[in-house]
């Protein structure tokens, strides 16, 4: 079977292990040299988010989904993957993460969508560095037309920024407070996990996602065969999501999929996109 290598997979290695909340990076310095730079971990943040791609909806445009990336890749492999899919009517918004200390990796620097402190789900989690890349989100999907449907969606560590973003519209704000003013209509993940799931930043489990949040549509594809980001962990965020309140989750699972994406997964989620955002097709 052809497999569609994105993201990490080949270049940097990023294990949640559910069992010990152990999270683990390895980077292949040679393949992701052109984002290292010497980091450190420095007390300033300034965020510069990278290039943004947009693929343009061939037909009629009924839907914008903002599509993030994986650890140490970019928005245009991903605008050149999503272009070739059957879906006339979305039209894509690839962002580029800001470049980076990964503190895990010793203050490395490289593209990614929030910083990961310690091996542990009970550690602290950058919320500060979530609710920026939420926010790039939303400034993109406020600047879409009234009529048209809004998603977010993305790969493994682009896809746990997507599932944040879901629990900040849930809760009608970020982890800081601010407002998140934006009506998501879809939200999907592939080979990703709920981040900060111990932490009162997501909709905690004991005040439920309520009205209209409540039956957002949420895709969620994982691989049994999952060596980075294991099946285990996308099971047990789909089982959090859920008991939170998110009644209208969906969580596929591809029994020999690794950390990468098949045809048949990205079919899979355009049938998914069609039938709930309701798309017209070419016509
Ligand atoms: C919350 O985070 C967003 C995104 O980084 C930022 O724009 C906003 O100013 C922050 N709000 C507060 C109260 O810190
Ligand atoms: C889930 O969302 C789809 C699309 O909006 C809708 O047709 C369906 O009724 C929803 N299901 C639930 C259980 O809310």
């Amino acid at each position: 079977m052809m497999k569609l290598e994105c993201g990490i997979s080949s270049h940097v290695f990023f294990s949640l292990a559910a069992v010990t909340g152990c999270i683990s990076i390895i980077v292949n310095m040679n393949s992701t040299d052109r984002y290292l730079k010497s980091g450190g971990i420095t007390a300033s943040r300034a965020l510069e988010f990278g290039p943004t791609y947009v693929v343009k909806p061939k037909g009629k445009h009924q839907a914008t989904i903002v599509w993030l990336h994986g650890l140490g890749d970019d928005g245009s492999s991903w605008a050149q993957l999503l272009e070739t899919l059957p879906l006339p009517n979305i039209k894509w918004i690839c962002p580029t993460s800001p470049v980076q200390p990964l503190t895990l990796y010793n203050g490395l620097s490289t593209t990614t969508w929030f910083d990961v402190i310690e091996k542990s789900e009970d550690a602290s989690q950058d919320v500060e560095g979530m609710d920026a890349s939420a926010a790039h989100v939303l400034s993109f999907l406020s600047n879409e037309p009234l009529n048209v449907k809004l998603g977010v969606g993305g790969f493994s560590m682009g896809a746990a920024t997507a599932i944040y973003s879901a629990s900040c519209f849930a809760r009608g704000k970020l982890g800081n407070g601010t407002s998140y003013s934006a009506h998501l209509d879809v939200v999907v993940g592939l080979s990703g996990w709920l981040p900060c799931a111990k932490f009162e930043h997501l909709p905690d489990l004991s005040n439920k996602v309520k009205g209209h949040a409540a039956s957002l549509p949420i895709l969620l594809c994982h691989g049994k065969g999952d060596d980075v980001v294991q099946f285990r962990y996308g099971e047990k965020s789909a089982k959090k999501l859920t008991s939170a309140g998110f009644r209208n989750l969906t969580l596929k699972t591809f029994p020999s999929l690794g950390h990468y994406i098949i045809p048949e997964e990205m079919d899979e989620v355009s049938s998914w996109l069609i039938s709930n955002l309701e798309l017209e097709g070419e016509s």
